[in-house]
């Protein structure tokens, strides 16, 4: 059976993007083959302190990440569907550790994150940032996953992480680890045109980031409806004075119509199609306004409809099942090594 995983950390709040770059694309496709695949899906709580962090709140952040899994779709009942710890199978640590040694340091240093995560971290840039797409292949490696729902900025780490694979495979002349789909590949399984990318609400040439200190660019998924429909209605577009989608030209606009179109379940072009010719910037915001404070309503209800009980069921079926997966990767993966018979 193949294997769909993906992650979202826990570092922080997840945004918007996250959940439409990455958590519906996920919950889409475990609906769709929940019954051929294993579906995996992790709390990578282990990378979520590369940059710093508030330890004093990361526990019950975790916790909440897990609630968001479930409010967002995810069939716990199904025994195919996996959700996990990273730090609760060791496993991920040591094929780590494993797969550093096998990963040339100047191909690492490519790693577009790394660069831009340390300029703006100058003064706390440490290993753990620089290890993070190592840890991350380890994470898909382990469980021979071919399908990895992410949003565009993830790729390069994904396409890291097939480089590993296939370097490991042809160094030990075996099938060590199933080679993830490449970008195209996941694309198109993902039943897209390309990988997603939302704006930040402020600056829309830029990724909206969970990161951000500015509240105003991002709408997080536990945002009091009320203020993040505020927020859509202030949200940098452009003075062209007409509805367009136009990402290069009118990338605000753009930005709007996309978030609507994923948020309702509708092809983009049916909803470019909607505004041909209008010129009311404020009638499109109004309409996104009241799709996402909607949706932020209701996801806010199911995740308090769901207790620490509930979760720590789920986590007790998902880390047993993840452990015997990825022990049984690892050993194989040290018998090639030379570290066991
Ligand atoms: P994280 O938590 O930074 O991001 C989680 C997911 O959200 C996507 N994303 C976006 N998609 C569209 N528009 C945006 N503005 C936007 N911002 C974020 C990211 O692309 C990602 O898919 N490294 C992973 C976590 C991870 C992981 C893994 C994922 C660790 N190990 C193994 C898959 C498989 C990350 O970026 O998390």
């Amino acid at each position: 059976m193949q294997t769909i995983l993906t992650g979202v950390r826990a570092n922080e709040e997840p945004t918007i993007g996250n959940f439409l770059g990455a958590y519906l694309p996920m919950i889409n496709l475990s609906h769709e083959h929940a019954n051929d695949s294993q579906i995996n899906m992790f709390v990578p709580d282990l990378h979520s302190f590369t940059t710093p962090i508030d330890h004093s709140k990361f526990y019950a952040q975790i916790i909440k990440g897990i609630k968001y899994y479930m409010a967002a779709g995810l069939d716990v009942d199904n025994p195919n569907v996996h959700i996990y710890r990273q730090s609760r199978v060791p496993a991920h640590c040591e094929l780590a550790w494993i797969l550093d040694c096998f990963t040339p340091f100047g191909e690492a240093s490519r790693m577009t994150q790394f660069k831009e995560k340390s300029e703006e971290h100058k003064e706390s840039v440490t290993v753990g940032l620089f290890n993070y797409p190592v840890l991350m292949a380890a994470d898909i490696l382990l469980y021979d996953a071919k399908y990895v729902p992410l949003g565009e900025d993830q790729f390069q780490h994904l396409e890291l992480a097939r480089n590993i694979a296939i370097r490991m495979n042809n160094k030990f002349d075996q099938e060590l680890f199933t080679l993830p789909a490449s970008e195209a590949e996941q694309v198109k399984f993902m039943h897209l045109e390309k990988g997603l990318r939302i704006r930040s609400l402020t600056d829309p040439t830029k990724k909206m980031s969970k990161s951000s200190t500015n509240e105003k660019s991002k709408i997080s998924l536990s945002d009091d409806p009320k203020v993040a429909a505020k927020k859509i209605m202030s949200a940098t577009t452009d003075s062209e004075g007409v509805i367009r989608f136009d990402m290069v030209n009118q990338p605000g606009i753009g930005n709007l119509m996309a978030i609507e179109a994923l948020f309702t379940h509708r092809d983009l072009q049916d909803v470019i199609s909607d505004y041909a010719g209008q010129t009311r910037y404020g009638d499109l915001k109004t309409k996104v306004a009241d799709t996402v404070s909607h949706f932020l309503s209701d996801f806010q209800e199911k995740v308090a409809n769901i207790s620490d009980g509930d979760v720590e069921r789920v986590l007790e079926q998902g880390e047993a099942y993840a452990n015997e997966v990825a022990d049984k990767k690892l050993h194989t993966v040290q018998k090639a090594l030379g570290l066991r018979k």
